[in-house]
């Protein structure tokens, strides 16, 4: 079995070294910071105490799983590495500094990967040598609950390290997808309107916060809504991921920003890690009652789920991955409660084209034109599964 060799203990790296010791790796966590190092330590003891009393561990198999794990603060104790795994904090420039470092210490066969939300892979491969070795291998949080990860090989990655790199994760019982080299990979592209849709309605004042987070779950079917789930992620988080997608598509106004979203950024309203967000969590703040008008609230989940819908499409129209990757990835990285393109089936596409059509006649914006895979797929009465 490869040594893992993990750069970054924060949230991240924590959780990726946690999967990788579990299935029987051993892992060496490297972070420039003693501190962080040691956080992670202790919270992984604590996961490891759930996990007994959970009776999900014998005490062996957690005594084990931490044994495996060994903790440095110099960068050289990665060198017996046969794959590393990159989750330090997300800027080009460091992480392709510290990509070239470290295709220096170790083998000339060990992959390097990176965990990045949003950066591309072909420029961090850039960085190195041998620029073939290097691909995307990003995690969803917490990486040891999420079953899913998205391998993105970069344009210099050999299919080799693809393949090999995607059957190592696949042992690590996880479900990969295969994704392009574009922004936002898979689901950060995808699940865009899944906020953007809900804050622009709540804009155009259609109905409040809490209507169309009861609408998204009750009717829709989504384990939270949309404001819920930004609130959860934090703004600092979720709002830079929108930009940062937007600027990467030369943008591409479906994906544009909200005032709204920004504005509680710049107001130190980060959702629930501040005690304020979209909603109010200080003490003594009472949580708005939704109108649960059916009516109201189907009208809200058509619109945003055929602006999901049509995301996925495109998706699939410019080959970022394939239908059932897009729908696996959906269903397992953000718990959608079903993919996208078995949901477009089921309601129809022509339908779909239609609420689209209707959009787009109404607001006459970009935003809402219809991928042309969904028109094509109309007019020959395809569906996708
Ligand atoms: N948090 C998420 O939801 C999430 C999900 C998927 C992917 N990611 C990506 O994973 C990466 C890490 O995110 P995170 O949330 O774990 O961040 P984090 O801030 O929790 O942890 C980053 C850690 O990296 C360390 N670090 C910074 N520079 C370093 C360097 N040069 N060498 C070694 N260690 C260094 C920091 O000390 C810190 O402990 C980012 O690229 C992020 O985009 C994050």
């Amino acid at each position: 079995m490869k040594k893992v060799g993990i750069i970054g203990g924060g949230a991240m790296g924590s959780g990726i070294a946690q999967v990788a010791a579990t299935a029987g790796h051993s892992v060496v966590l490297f972070d420039t910071k003693i501190e962080a190092l040691s956080l992670s330590k202790s919270k992984l003891a604590k996961v490891m105490v759930r996990l007994v009393e959970k009776e999900k561990l014998t005490s062996e198999e957690a005594e084990a799983i931490q044994g495996r794990i060994s903790y440095a603060d110099n960068l050289e104790a990665i060198a017996e590495s046969g794959i590393i795994i990159e989750a330090i904090v997300e800027n080009l420039t460091i992480k392709k500094s510290l990509f070239s470092s470290v295709e220096k210490l170790v083998s000339a066969d060990c992959i390097l990967a990176s965990n990045t939300s949003s950066l591309s892979i072909a420029s961090i491969a850039a960085a190195c040598e041998k620029s073939e070795r290097v691909i995307g291998i990003h995690f969803f949080n917490p990486a040891p609950l999420m079953p899913l990860v998205e391998i993105i090989p970069a344009i210099q990655t050999s299919e080799a390290i693809a393949t090999e790199a995607r059957s190592i994760i696949d042992s690590w019982k996880k479900v990969t997808v295969l994704a392009k080299d574009t922004p936002g990979f898979i689901v950060n592209r995808v699940a865009r309107p899944f906020y953007g849709e809900a804050i622009r309605i709540m804009e155009e004042g259609v109905a409040d916060i809490s209507t169309i987070d009861w609408a998204m779950k009750e009717i829709g079917g989504f384990r939270m809504g949309p404001f819920e789930l930004t609130d959860y992620i934090g703004h600092d988080v979720n709002y830079v991921v929108t930009e940062t997608v937007f600027k990467e598509f030369f943008y591409d106004p479906r994906y544009k920003p909200s005032f709204s979203q920004k504005r509680l950024l710049e107001a130190g309203r980060l959702g629930r890690k501040s005690g304020h967000g979209f909603y109010d969590y200080r003490e003594g703040a009472v949580k708005p009652e939704p109108t649960t008008d059916i009516a109201l609230g189907t009208k809200i989940v058509n619109r945003v789920v055929a602006m999901l819908i049509n995301e996925a499409i495109d998706a699939l129209f410019l080959n970022i991955a394939s239908a059932k990757d897009i729908d696996l990835a959906m269903t397992t990285g953000v718990n959608y409660p079903k993919g996208l393109l078995a949901w477009a089936d089921e309601k129809g596409l022509e339908t779909v084209l239609a609420q689209l059509e209707e959009l787009y006649n109404d607001y006459c914006e970009d935003r809402y034109r219809p991928s042309p895979l969904l028109r094509k797929m109309v007019r020959e009465q395809k569906n996708f599964f």
